[in-house]
């Protein structure tokens, strides 16, 4: 059996310079998810099981190099690169998936824009998927389709693979289905009849499940029994599958020489101060504005921690191209000027801004270092940077601040819950957390690491798969 991935994000994104391939790992928790599961099937099966990840290599690659890419793709990262043009890729990306999705599946209905164009462009390029996948799937595959890019490829290739099993996992919330009716009819029940064309639609929470199975009775008026839907063709099976993090290896990072390096580095940096740390994409859903106001009320009605604290505030840059997430960079930037002019003097400066991506291993020493992470989405599907703060504190020390919007709060009850549109709370919350004692601090960071511990990313996999072969 062979298990071929297919996703619009591939685990590399690849860059031309000067006629040179260059290759830089991807942003993101799908990339994250599947690349540690990947990861784990080669160390841990002498026959190694054979995969596939089929996606868009991140940027429009000229003719001249696609062969050399293909080549690469396939050799070091077992995947195969489907290209599309310029004008497609900002029709499909920068359009239908990112101004029109993306905003209304994180409850954002007023940013989603709804281009006749776009959706059209969507179309095809799920159709172009389709005519890749029918060109290189052989009959003991098995399909895992991810994230809402590729929402109507379930469909389309059950029609030409009637027997294969055809997985569906979405990475981010499935809305209520009232949001889905802001789009238009003919639209809603293509990608509901698109995602029922899998055997196994998963959801990262029985939420997520239930606002779909709820949408298809309403716009389709199909109805499920026990977790199936039968439609026309086949019986599709719904199911919550919470995605989990690699346990093991960011416990094993925390202890480990390069975490140590990178950590002395910025422990000289940052002197003596207590470290608040916020890690994310560049996304208005992160809440990072909403972090910031936080910052700022808790600085103006606690003085006394002038001087003896700072954010740590890494955004990873991400989808530049749509003009929302470039208005939201540029909010961030304003905002980290004015409340380091308005509280920093010459011997501190309250927030240390990064706008880069952090490699793992400059990622776990934040993490070793940082006495509180604080992850506010307004709206977020799981969110794994959460769980990866709190698998590498060894110590069991550290404090998690955790917006009840996102998934993972499901799961992590002990961290300090708060709302990101509540400032006064989530100031209150900062100092509550800066001055826990460490018996509660390792109290809750324990119960958070047992539940980790016990469902990582590759139970994850191993479920979703095992219920999609059972069929
Ligand atoms: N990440 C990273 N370097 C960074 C920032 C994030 O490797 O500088 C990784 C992080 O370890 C996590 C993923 O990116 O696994 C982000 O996943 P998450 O679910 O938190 O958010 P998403 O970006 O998928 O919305
Ligand atoms: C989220 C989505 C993924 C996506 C990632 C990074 O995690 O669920 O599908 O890959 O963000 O976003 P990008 O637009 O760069 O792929």
């Amino acid at each position: 059996m062979r298990l071929v991935i297919v996703s619009n994000r591939l685990p590399f994104t690849a860059r031309a310079e000067n006629g040179q391939l260059q290759f830089q790992t991807s942003a993101g928790g799908l990339v994250s998810g599947l690349s540690t599961y990947l990861d784990s099937l080669r160390d841990a099966t002498p026959l190694q099981q054979a995969h596939l990840w089929v996606g868009w290599p991140g940027v429009t690659i000229p003719p001249a190099l696609q062969r050399e890419l293909g080549r690469r793709a396939r050799r070091e990262f077992s995947a195969y690169p489907v290209y599309l043009d310029e004008a497609t890729m900002d029709r499909f990306y920068h359009g239908f998936c990112n101004r029109t999705l993306w905003p209304l599946f994180h409850y954002f209905p007023a940013l989603a824009s709804f281009e006749e164009d776009d959706w059209r462009t969507y179309q095809h390029v799920n159709q172009v998927f389709c005519d890749h996948l029918r060109k290189i799937l052989q009959p003991d595959d098995v399909v895992w389709i991810h994230d809402y890019h590729l929402m109507l490829l379930p469909r389309l290739l059950k029609q030409q693979f009637p027997t294969l099993p055809i997985g569906f996992f979405l990475h981010i919330p499935f809305p209520s289905f009232e949001i889905l009716r802001q789009m238009p009819g003919a639209w809603r029940e293509a990608l509901l009849t698109g995602l029922l064309g899998a055997d196994l639609v998963g959801f990262h929470l029985p939420d997520y499940a239930t606002h779909f199975l709820s949408a298809a009775r309403e716009f389709l008026g199909w109805k499920e029994r026990r977790g199936i839907v039968q439609t026309p063709t086949h019986a599709a099976h719904i199911g919550a599958f919470p995605m989990g993090i690699d346990y093991e290896k960011f416990s094993r990072a925390a202890a480990s020489a390069e975490t140590a390096q990178a950590g002395g580095e910025l422990r000289r940096a940052l002197q003596n101060a207590r470290i608040i740390l916020s890690v994310d994409r560049l996304d208005y859903a992160k809440g990072i504005l909403n972090r910031l106001r936080g910052l700022e009320v808790f600085l103006e009605k606690n003085p006394a921690w002038h001087g003896r604290v700072v954010l740590c505030l890494v955004v990873v840059p991400s989808r530049i191209g749509v003009p929302k997430y470039r208005e939201t960079k540029r909010e961030i930037d304003e905002r980290v000027g004015e409340i380091n002019g308005k509280f920093g003097s010459m011997t501190w400066t309250p927030i240390l801004y990064q706008y880069n991506f952090l490699p793992f291993h400059q990622l776990v020493a934040l993490y070793r270092l940082a006495d509180l992470a604080l992850v506010t989405p307004l709206r977020d599907g799981m969110n794994l940077v959460a769980k990866e703060y709190v698998a590498t504190r060894t110590d069991q020390t550290g404090v998690l601040i955790l917006s009840e919007l996102a998934g993972a709060a499901k799961e992590l009850r002990d961290a300090l819950i708060i709302n990101p549109n509540d400032t006064e709370t989530l100031a209150q919350t900062l100092r509550a957390a800066l001055e826990m004692p460490p018996r509660e601090q390792r109290r809750r960071m324990r119960a958070m690491q047992k539940r980790l511990a016990q469902y990582t990313v590759v139970h994850w996999a191993q479920d979703f798969l095992r219920v999609l072969r059972a069929g």
